[in-house]
Formats: structure tokens, C-alpha cells, sequence
């Protein structure tokens, strides 16, 4: 799936990452990850693409991610994969949601995801990890040679683990596993600022000192790295 054809769309207060994802730049059938905000943006895109949304796929249920979910869905039926631990959060939206934001609509999510699962949307095989840490059931989605990985990873940076459910010792456990699984060129799709690779991240990003010592001593390949 090398054609792959991901489209960034920067939504909203929070400046979040839609994406509109498809097989190859000829692909008809896309995926939608985290349509924070600004529903006719990106529904208007997508009919500029050429593409019918096929489906919506949610990294976290952080009101900048999921913001359009219930005007996206409605205006096109895709069905709405959540992660099951945020399920609640989904369908009342505006209960989480900070002073001076929204108002957003909630969304009962039609498929909810914990990790593990294979999923064949609009002819691509995604991949789904549970990387919790940023939020307590987070989700990143690998396709084609590409993580979508909302607020686990950015370029330079790293999500944020001050708002309930973060831990930090969580998100870098969840890092890891995605250094640790998939190859150093693979790109890094975030939900918030341009776009990386997990080589690249492993190699500058100042949050991940001591996984790149962990991971470049010589038991790294099997051991889990000594914490202190
Ligand atoms: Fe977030």
C-alpha cells in the first residue's frame, strides 16, 4: 500500500490534525480520523477529493478530536469507531469539554476498539494499538506504512499527561512499543503539528532521553528497559 494518500486538515480553537486517509490518490473510499471541528470543511474536502467517507475513526475522545464526529456522521452514515474506555465521553460531549469551547454534539459510537483489532475499511488494512498514557484508552491506528497517532507522539514534543488519565510512565511505555514494532522510517501522523517519523522522534525529541538510551543499550532487543 505504498500509494497511500493521507490529507491533513488543521480544525478548530485547538488546531487539531483531521485526516482523510485512502488507498492511493485515485481511491474513491476514504477514512476519517479525528474530525475535531469544522464539519463543512471537511466534509466539503472530502467531496473535492472525490471520496466517499467510508468511515470515522477516533484516536481519543478529546473535544479537539472529536468535535465534527456527530455532524461528519450524520452527513455521510460512516460508522464511528471509538475506543471503548471513552465510549461515555463520546456520547456526552460537552461534559468534558473546557469554558469557551463548543458547544459540540455527543455521538453514540457505533464500534468501540480496546487494541489488538484488524480492520479492513475502504480497501486499506488498519492495525489498532492501544497506546494509552495521554488519555486513558487512546488509540493509534498503523496502515499502509503510516501511524495516525493522535496525542501519543508529536514532532519535537509528546502528548500531554496533566489532564485525568494521563501518566506519563504510560505514554513512554506506549512510545516504545511503537519504536519497538514498526520501523524507523515509518511516518507519524499527529493530531496536532506536521508530520514525523518514529526514527527521527527516537533520535531528537528531547522527551525521549532515556527511551533512547534504554533502547540503544545492548539488552534492548529483549528486555524491557530498566526503569529507576
Ligand atoms: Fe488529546
Amino acid at each position: 500500500m505504498s500509494g497511500l494518500d493521507v490529507r491533513s486538515f488543521t480544525v478548530g480553537m485547538v488546531q487539531e490534525n483531521s485526516y482523510i486517509v485512502r488507498a492511493d490518490s485515485q481511491a474513491d473510499r476514504a477514512v476519517i480520523v479525528d474530525p475535531g471541528d469544522e464539519p463543512e470543511r471537511l466534509l466539503d474536502a472530502a467531496a473535492s477529493l472525490g471520496v466517499s467517507l467510508e468511515a470515522i475513526l477516533l484516536t481519543h475522545c478529546h473535544f479537539d478530536h472529536i468535535g465534527a464526529v456527530a455532524p461528519v456522521a450524520a452527513a455521510t452514515g460512516a460508522p464511528v469507531y471509538c475506543p471503548v474506555i471513552e465510549r461515555p465521553v463520546l456520547a456526552d460531549v460537552m461534559r468534558w469539554v473546557p469554558p469557551g469551547f463548543g458547544p459540540f454534539e455527543s455521538y453514540e459510537a457505533d464500534h468501540t476498539l480496546a487494541g489488538g483489532e484488524r480492520l479492513n475499511l475502504a480497501g486499506m488494512d488498519f492495525e489498532v494499538i492501544f497506546t494509552p498514557g495521554h488519555s486513558p484508552g487512546h488509540l493509534t491506528y498503523a496502515v499502509g506504512g503510516a501511524l495516525l497517532s493522535g496525542d501519543v507522539l508529536f514532532q519535537g514534543s509528546v502528548g500531554r499527561v496533566d489532564l485525568p488519565g494521563g501518566d506519563w510512565g504510560t505514554l513512554e511505555r506506549s512510545i516504545e512499543g511503537l519504536i519497538r514494532a514498526y520501523p524507523a522510517e515509518t511516518a507519524v501522523y499527529p493530531g496536532h503539528m506536521g508530520v514525523t517519523t518514529l526514527g527521527r522522534e527516537l533520535q531528537t525529541n528531547p522527551f525521549l532521553s532515556e527511551l533512547r538510551l534504554s533502547l540503544s543499550s545492548p539488552q534492548a532487543a529483549d528486555a524491557p528497559p530498566a526503569r529507576t
